[in-house]
């Protein structure tokens, strides 16, 4: 990723480009995401996963960042994807993402949409409760299709992240709960239906993680299940999904390859299938931080300084939480660079702050930057390729802004900034007034 990001003649350049120049070009705040770092992701997934396990899929978990061209790097290299709504699908289909390579995941998809996505062909539902078995029959009869089925389970294990990322454990709003009843009675429905074809048990245990071990204690508990299946219904589970959370880099946390997690979640899948006496089942993945976050940078025009004596230094930028939330939301942590003053030594420490109307509208808390900042300068902040344009409100009626694509030293727009005319459309006189 280093050579993705480099500093000549003073500036910060992002896959080649110029980012002040970008700013001048496109304007600020803008999202700026970097093809070549995608592919590397890309690249390394195909090489440690798709390659190495045959039969092997990769699902994007398009929730990091949702967008037509995304959709198409994607589509391009054989890589589906993972959404959790109709308004996923509906970019989807803007794409013309085929449909065999979606999977449909959520924890309460409308029928609405479970009509689209069967219409549509969706290749696989991630069933998350019992109701959905019978959503699902009923759209397969009205249009005579078929639809292969995961379940998602909810395996007991409580990854170390924060609190409202952890999804695994056992009191969680996702998932099936790993009891006789419960567990059996949604089977039973999936066995019952001759719409429905059971493929296999899907796993998510939380996001941003760096250890692998939460994730074998949990395909343990996914393998105890696949067992029971296979002495119930005599049925060899064909797929087991270990979901996403693979961690990314935002300051100092050092990223993982694919490799670190996989390698040991292969061999236990492999053992625990020779154990069980089925053939191997296909590993399937949802990565979605992992494959775009360090891939993204923010880019702002430095505005208001404000300096309170003997506490802190304010430093305003022309976004704010309704173009991140991640720091409000999650207090994440982010790192930035004065990009058109790069090289400068940092010797000034300011809080970052936004333009929205909110105290804890603050972007990174204590940012070290050169002496000379001033208005009119450049700021980037790193790492805001997931979970940034995709989070982003209208808060305070601010449009929600473009995303740059660079690629060695290129650039276009990937998606145009939302204009106010377009916040205001639907907003309509009312004749009771
Ligand atoms: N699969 C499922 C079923 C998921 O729920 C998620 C994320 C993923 C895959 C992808 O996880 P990832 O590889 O991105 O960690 N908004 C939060 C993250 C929420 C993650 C929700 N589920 C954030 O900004 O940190």
């Amino acid at each position: 990723m280093s050579e993705i990001r480099e500093i000549k003649n003073g500036r910060l350049y992002f896959d080649g480009c110029d980012t002040t120049e970008l700013v001048k070009q496109y304007g600020s705040p803008i999202y700026v995401m970097s093809y070549t770092a995608i592919m590397d992701r890309v690249n390394e997934l195909k090489r440690d996963f798709l390659d190495k396990y045959p039969g092997s899929r990769v699902a994007y978990a398009s929730k990091a960042f949702c967008t037509v061209g995304m959709y198409e790097i994607l589509k391009k290299n054989g890589i589906c994807i993972d959404i959790v709504s109709g308004g996923e699908l509906y970019v989807a289909k803007k794409a013309g993402f085929p449909a065999e390579m979606i999977e449909f995941n959520g924890n309460n998809k409308l029928p609405s949409e479970i009509d689209d996505a069967v219409s549509y062909g969706v290749g696989r539902f991630i069933l998350d409760g019992i109701n959905e078995a019978e959503l699902i029959d009923e759209a397969c009869k009205k249009y005579g299709k078929k639809a292969k089925i995961m379940v998602r389970i909810t395996p007991g294990v409580a990854a170390s992240t924060h609190d409202y990322i952890i999804t695994g454990k056992k009191d969680s709003k996702f998932g099936i709960p790993l009891e006789e009843e419960t567990f059996f009675g949604v089977m039973d429905k999936i066995m019952k239906y001759d719409t429905l074809e059971f493929e296999g048990l899907h796993m998510h245990i939380g996001s941003q993680l760096f250890e692998y071990d939460a994730y074998i204690k949990s395909l343990d508990a996914l393998m105890d299940w696949v067992k029971k299946i296979y002495e119930k219904y005599g049925v060899a589970t064909k797929e087991v999904n270990f979901g996403g959370g693979f961690g990314a880099t935002y300051i100092n946390e050092e990223r993982k390859p694919y490799s670190f997690f996989l390698e040991p979640l292969m061999k236990r899948l492999k053992e625990r299938a020779d154990e069980i006496g089925i053939p191997v089942p296909l590993a399937s993945i949802e990565p979605g931080r992992s494959m775009v976050c360090e891939a993204g940078l923010t880019l702002y025009t430095v505005g208001q300084m404000k300096e309170i004596k003997g506490i802190r230094e304010y430093l305003a930028i022309d976004g704010g939480m309704y173009e991140n939330m991640r720091v409000a939301l999650y207090q994440a942590e982010y790192d930035g660079l004065i990009a058109n003053k790069a090289d400068e030594p940092k010797t000034r420490k300011v809080s970052v702050t936004g333009k929205c109307c909110e105290s804890g509208d603050i972007l990174i808390n204590d940012l070290m930057v050169c002496d000379s900042v001033e208005r009119g300068d450049i700021l980037a902040i790193f790492s805001t390729g997931a979970y940034g344009y995709s989070m982003a409100s209208n808060y305070n009626n601010n449009p929600v802004p473009g995303v740059v694509l660079v690629k060695e030293g290129q650039s276009e727009w990937l998606v145009k900034p939302e204009t106010y005319e377009q916040i205001a459309q639907n907003q309509v006189h009312c004749t009771l007034i």
